[in-house]
C-alpha cells in the first residue's frame, strides 16, 4: 500500500509549499487537491456557469477531463488537455474554486480521482478533507493553521510576486469569506482530523514547519 501524508488547514496556511517541500524532503511526489477544484472553477467561469449553482456543476464535472501530472518539479493541472496551472491562481478563480466545491457531486467525482492518484505512489496530499474524508487512513495527518490576518498577508505577498494586483483588505475579506464558506459547507467541510496533528505557523519559516513535519514521521520510523 503507498505511503499517503494528509495535510489541511485554511486559505493561505501554507499548506501547499509545505506539501511541496516535505514531498521533495521525503523523495516522494505531492498532490495539490485545490487545483482540481480551481481547474473546474476556471471551466465553469469560461462557460459562464455560476459554481454555486450545484446541478450545473456536476453536470459540468461529467463533461470535464482533469488531469495533473505530478513530478519532483511540481505540479501541472490540465483542463481538457490544456495547462491551467497558472490560469487558475486567481483570486476569481479562488472563489469560485471554494463555490463549486460545495457541491456534492463534484465532491465525490474529486474525491474519487483523488484517491486513484493515492493508491498508484507514495504521496503527500494537502487540502481541506484529505484528513477527513479522501483519506481517512493516511499514515500521518497534519492540520496547519495560522492567524487570518498572518494568512491573508502571506497570500497577498504571493499575488503580488505574482504580478495580480491587489490590496491587502479586499485579500484579507476573500480568505474570511472563502474559511466560512469552506468550513460551514454541508459536505465535508473543512476540520481538523481528531488524529492529525495541529501547527501553527504563525512564527515559523517554511523550513521550520517541513523540519517539524519530517520530524514527526522520521521520529515515528526510528520508534
Ligand atoms: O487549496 P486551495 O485554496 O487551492 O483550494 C481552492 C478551494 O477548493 C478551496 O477554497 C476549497 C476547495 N477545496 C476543497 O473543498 N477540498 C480540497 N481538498 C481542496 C480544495
Amino acid at each position: 500500500m503507498a505511503l499517503t501524508i494528509a495535510i489541511d488547514g485554511p486559505v493561505g496556511a501554507g499548506k501547499s509549499t509545505v506539501a511541496k517541500a516535505l514531498a521533495e524532503a521525503l523523495g516522494i511526489l505531492h498532490l495539490d487537491t485545490g487545483a482540481m477544484y480551481r481547474a473546474l472553477a476556471l471551466k465553469a467561469l469560461r462557460e459562464g456557469i455560476d459554481p454555486r449553482d450545484a446541478d450545473a456543476s456536476e453536470k459540468l464535472c461529467d463533461r470535464t477531463r482533469l488531469d495533473v501530472k505530478l513530478s519532483g518539479g511540481g505540479q501541472r493541472t490540465y483542463l481538457d488537455g490544456a495547462d491551467v496551472t497558472d490560469e487558475i491562481r486567481t483570486p476569481q478563480v479562488s472563489a469560485a474554486a471554494s463555490a463549486i466545491s460545495m457541491a456534492r457531486g463534484v465532491r465525490a467525482h474529486m474525491v474519487s480521482l483523488q484517491r486513484r492518484y493515492a493508491a498508484e505512489s507514495d504521496m503527500v496530499l494537502d487540502g481541506r478533507d484529505i484528513g477527513t474524508r479522501v483519506l481517512p487512513g493516511a499514515a500521518y495527518k497534519f492540520f496547519l493553521t495560522a492567524p487570518a490576518e498572518v494568512r491573508a498577508g502571506r497570500r497577498y505577498d504571493e499575488l503580488r510576486a505574482n504580478g495580480v494586483p491587489c490590496a491587502y483588505e479586499r485579500v484579507l475579506e476573500d480568505l474570511i469569506a472563502r474559511d466560512a464558506q469552506d468550513s460551514g459547507r454541508e459536505v465535508d467541510p473543512l476540520r481538523r482530523a481528531d488524529d492529525a496533528i495541529e501547527i501553527d505557523t504563525t512564527a515559523l519559516s517554511q523550513g521550520a514547519v517541513v523540519a517539524a513535519l519530517t520530524r514527526a514521521i522520521k521520529g515515528d520510523a526510528d520508534k
